[in-house]
């Protein structure tokens, strides 16, 4: 049995790294194994413009560690008025690589997002046209439908007719989670790729709630049941194009997380690559891993892969911080997967 391998370096294709404090103690994390990371634009307020784009990134640039090489690829937030020319001229200058479709009321700061998909529909015509990629968040927000629905409905109601109606763009449906997500995203042709987060492999719906509720565990869209965390197991480990990662590692201070409305999002920037090469092994899988963190995501966003590798070596488990410390005395809780982890990371 292999104990040892390496993959060329890892780009992380759906990640948050917030601002100020926060975005400090978060960001090392990420760069320490991977080369870049697509940057989730929900700060409060939201990235819309172009102009804010490269602020962020600015700011992003500053809060790393000198020399460490990480590209953070920026995002802009979509919203019924943003200005289709400022998203073209920002894309032409690789200001940005997508755009963050949040239907509003989704999730975490999403205010700002999309109600009436009709009036993004000449933003999203000219990304088309341009070859700006979409980056989805695919839940429904209807009161009437379950949050264990929301995925698949989302798929019939919204995102089957978007792509029906806009030929050529490319859409990326992020952190899947169900065997609906998986099956659309695999019939969808070159157009359509999906992100699986590390959390999503790792936990369903019990280990959420089976005996006590678990904050640190709560994200959205919402693990689901065993058999749709099989699904996405089975399709990560496949090697197929369509699928690669996207973390959606999400910080919260643990005060919020540990609330009587917690926030949502698992935090697994830390030990992602550890937690994934213990997934893959017990799939029979290894040899698929690189495929999943280094090759498919360049492929589908047309970016070269990185020169970089790092190098996976089993032993004995692997210590992690159980937090981050966040200046100004704020924690966030770094995700435990619930099994010991024997892959631990070197340049
Ligand atoms: O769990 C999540 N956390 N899902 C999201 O869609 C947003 C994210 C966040 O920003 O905290
Ligand atoms: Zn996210």
């Amino acid at each position: 049995m292999s104990t040892q391998i390496t993959l060329r370096r890892p780009d992380d294709w759906h990640l948050h790294l917030r601002d100020g404090a926060m975005l400090a103690a978060v960001a090392p994390e990420t760069a320490r194994h991977f080369a870049r990371a697509i940057i989730m634009p929900n700060l409060v307020p939201p990235v819309v413009t172009g102009a804010q784009a490269a602020a962020y990134r600015t700011r992003i640039l500053n809060a790393l560690p000198d020399g460490c090489g990480f590209t953070p690829l920026m995002t802009l937030y979509l919203t019924e008025a943003t200005d289709a020319d400022d998203l073209a001229a920002a894309h032409a200058a690789g200001i940005i690589t997508a755009v963050k479709l949040y239907p509003a009321g989704a999730t975490t700061n999403s205010a700002s997002g999309v109600t009436n998909f009709d009036k993004v529909r000449p933003v999203l015509e000219r990304m088309a046209e341009i070859g700006c990629p979409l980056c989805v968040h695919g839940e429904v927000v209807d009161p009437a439908v379950d949050i264990f629905d929301r995925e698949a409905v989302f798929i019939d109601r919204v995102l089957d007719p978007i792509r029906r109606a806009t030929p050529g763009l490319r859409v990326v449906m992020e952190h899947i989670t169900t065997s609906q997500g998986v099956d659309y995203a695999r019939a969808g042709g070159p157009d359509l790729g999906a992100t699986i987060t590390t959390h999503h492999l790792v936990i369903n719906r019990n280990h959420i709630l089976v005996g006590g509720i678990k904050p640190h565990y709560y994200c959205l869209p919402v693990a689901k049941r065993e058999e749709h965390r099989q699904a996405l197991l089975a399709a990560a480990a496949s090697g197929e194009p369509t699928f690669f990662l996207g973390t959606d590692s999400a910080p919260h201070p643990d005060h919020l997380k540990e609330h009587a409305c917690g926030c949502a999002g698992c935090f697994t920037a830390t030990n992602t690559l550890s937690v994934l090469a213990e997934v893959f092994e017990r799939e029979g899988a290894l040899d698929r891993l690189e495929a999943f963190t280094s090759l498919n995501g360049p492929a589908f966003y047309g970016l070269p892969v990185n020169e970089g590798t790092v190098t996976l070596t089993k032993g004995a488990p692997v210590d992690y911080p159980a937090k981050i410390a966040v200046e100004g005395g704020d924690a966030v809780t770094v995700f435990q997967p619930g099994f010991p982890l024997h892959w631990s990371v070197s340049e």
